[in-house]
C-alpha cells in the first residue's frame, strides 16, 4: 500500500517534470521569436563583400584571379577602371584568362575572346557574355559584392548555384 502511494506521487512527480520541460521548450521558441522580431539580425552590403586584391597589386593592364560564390573569376585593371567578371566560359565551362598581349580575356579550349571592358563575346563559340560582378574599391583595396545580373548567371549552366 505504502509502496503504491509512493510510486503514484513519483509519477505524478514524473508527469509534472515532463510538462515543465515541454512547457519550457515550447516557451523558450516563442521568446526566441520575439526576440528576433525585437532585434532583427541586419544583414549589411559589407557582409557579402569579397576582398579581391590591393588597388597596388594589380597594377594597369594587369589581372588577378579569384573565386566568387565558389565559381573562378578574374579582375582585370583597364585603363578605364577595375572590371570583375566570372572566368568560366559560357562555351563549355573552361577557364578563361586575361591575355594582355591580345587585350581580351581568352578561353584556351576552342579560342573564344571576351572584351575585358564588357565581357562580350569578340570571337569564337562563346554564346553569350562573361557575367559582369559589381566592385567597389575602397580603403586601398578592390572587393567583389555581387553579380551585376543574377539572373543571367542562373541561366548559365556552368554557373549553377553560383547566384
Ligand atoms: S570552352 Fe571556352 S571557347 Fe569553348
Amino acid at each position: 500500500m505504502n509502496d503504491k502511494i509512493i510510486f503514484t506521487t513519483s509519477r505524478r512527480r514524473l508527469t509534472e517534470i515532463l510538462i515543465g520541460l515541454v512547457s519550457l521548450f515550447f516557451a523558450s521558441g516563442a521568446i526566441a521569436t520575439i526576440l528576433k522580431y525585437l532585434w532583427p539580425q541586419t544583414v549589411t552590403a559589407a557582409s557579402s563583400e569579397v576582398r579581391i586584391a590591393s588597388v597596388d597589386e594589380v597594377t594597369t593592364g594587369s589581372a588577378k584571379k579569384f573565386t566568387f560564390n565558389g565559381k573562378a573569376a578574374v579582375l582585370l585593371h583597364m585603363p578605364a577602371g577595375f572590371r570583375a567578371f566570372g572566368a568560366v566560359c559560357t562555351h563549355l565551362g573552361c577557364i578563361a584568362y586575361w591575355k594582355p598581349e591580345e587585350n581580351d580575356i581568352f578561353c584556351p579550349c576552342h579560342i573564344g575572346r571576351y572584351d575585358p571592358n564588357t565581357g562580350a563575346v569578340i570571337s569564337g563559340p562563346p554564346p553569350s557574355p562573361l557575367p559582369a560582378i559589381d566592385i567597389i574599391v575602397k580603403e586601398g583595396a578592390v572587393y567583389a559584392l555581387k553579380w551585376k545580373d543574377p539572373d543571367y548567371v542562373r541561366s548559365i549552366s556552368f554557373y549553377a548555384g553560383a547566384a
